[in-house]
């Protein structure tokens, strides 16, 4: 692949970045483009893996053709095969009109699946029958449905462990990864580094009006030794923070240490020690200590509106069964009593359990929430894997209310 055909896609596109893996990566992308494959692209969170396929795309005779992006971990469990497959209408409750999948909207054109890791078992034999037949049945129909589709897939997961310990199909995973394309990690790209700090720096402040950030000697060379867990969108992030609350001014190492998730390591073992409140030791730590309870409190809020949100699913199965069996439902605030009649597992002041019963979450919650998942993402550096086993919730609902609460 020529450099020159390399670079018009970068520029295109609006990659930066002349880490030799990185153009690598996009050459493959541009090789395989306009040959049909299925082409599986992996790489770390935030690394920038989503332009892959849309390289593909358009640089593939499909380019006129629609491309779908769908990301496998935010759709329920439930309705995924519906999403991608389509159903009859009565195929389930609440079915009360067929709908196209997006295989068969996206048909003549691409599909992203990403986060493909994510995808149920019983999704995932549905896939390989499309990929190797071109057939599906939708949701509910036992008529075979044709579809003309380019599938491109990508993955944070170590695929060879998901497919050693049962959660990913063997023989998926080798007809998605036909071709594979490894992006590499922020960490790895050197000056790349450098040069996505200052894009971000100018783009944010010519879309503010703010005036420009630049970065000390000190400062670039932290940048360029830091790991970035998140990759590029962990420094997108930093940058237009610092941008935002340091306009104007040239960013030492100590301020861009404030802004490094190193920096409030300290707090990261809080959640680990359950519900006891951390004691304070030493005036110096009173800060801190502030910090945590505040954590652990949202952490605690968060639970419960969880173990609530459970209760209400059981009460509306609850209901609907009755309601089928009586041919009528009454609507009984059941939410409430239910909640008031199980005692609260943890102390905590009734206000907080009453905001959360509420049928629509009340402000306050749904701020904690909010709040809650933003920490606990900063803590992990954006590693959503990580965050959900802290917060004790799914990846699949983390998804939800990363995109509910626009954190992305
Ligand atoms: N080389 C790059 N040049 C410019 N922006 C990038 C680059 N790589 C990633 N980004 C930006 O970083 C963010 C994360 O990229 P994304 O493709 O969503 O990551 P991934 O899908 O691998 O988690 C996006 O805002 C993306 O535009
Ligand atoms: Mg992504």
């Amino acid at each position: 692949m020529e450099e020159s055909r390399i670079q018009q896609a970068k520029a295109r596109l609006g990659i930066i970045g002349n880490a030799p893996a990185l153009t690598k990566a996009v050459g493959r992308a541009l090789r395989v483009a306009p040959i049909d494959l299925s082409v599986l692209v992996t790489g770390e969170s935030g690394a920038g893996k989503e332009f892959f396929p849309a390289i593909i795309h358009q640089y593939s005779p499909r380019k006129h053709a629609k491309y779908i992006a769908v990301n496998c971990g935010a759709i329920p469990e439930g309705t995924i095969d519906s999403e991608l497959f389509g159903h009859e209408k009565g195929a389930f409750t609440g079915a009360v009109t067929s709908r196209k999948g997006y295989f068969e909207e996206a048909n003549g054109g691409t599909i992203f699946l990403d986060e493909v890791a994510e995808l149920p078992l019983t999704t995932q034999a549905r896939l390989l029958r499309v990929l190797e037949t071109g057939e599906y049945l939708k949701v509910g129909s036992s008529e075979v449905q044709k579809t003309d589709i380019r599938v491109v897939a990508a993955t944070n997961v170590d695929m060879a462990r998901a497919v050693a310990e049962g959660r990913f199909r063997e023989d998926l995973f080798y007809r998605l990864a036909t071709v594979s394309i490894t992006v590499p990690p922020l960490r790895e790209r050197g000056n790349d580094i450098l040069l996505l700090a200052r894009k971000f720096a100018s783009d944010f402040s010519e879309k503010n009006r703010t005036p420009q950030i630049s970065f000390s000697d000190g400062a670039r060379d932290r940048m360029l030794a830091y790991r970035w867990p998140g990759n590029v969108r962990q420094l997108k992030n930093v940058v237009e923070q610092m941008a935002l609350f340091e306009a104007g001014s040239e960013i030492s190492t100590e301020t861009l240490a404030g802004y490094l998730p190193e920096a409030s390591a300290s707090l990261v073992p809080v959640l680990h020690r359950g519900r006891n409140l951390p004691v304070a030791t030493g005036r110096g730590e009173s800060d801190h200590t502030y910090e945590r309870e505040r954590e652990m409190l949202f952490s605690l809020i968060f639970k419960m509106r969880k173990e609530i949100e459970q209760l209400r699913e059981d009460v509306d199965a609850l209901r609907a069964k009755e309601g089928k069996l009586r041919d009528s439902i009454v609507d009984t605030p059941l939410t409430t009593s239910i909640v008031k009649i199980h005692p609260p597992i943890i102390d905590a002041p009734p206000e907080i359990l009453d905001t959360t019963a509420e049928e629509l979450p009340g402000e306050t919650a749904a701020l904690s929430e909010k709040e809650a998942i933003r920490l606990s993402l900063e803590r992990n550096s954006g590693r959503r894997k990580a965050a959900a086993q802290e917060l004790n919730i799914s990846e699949r609902t983390l998804y939800r209310k990363i995109k509910e609460y626009g954190l992305e």
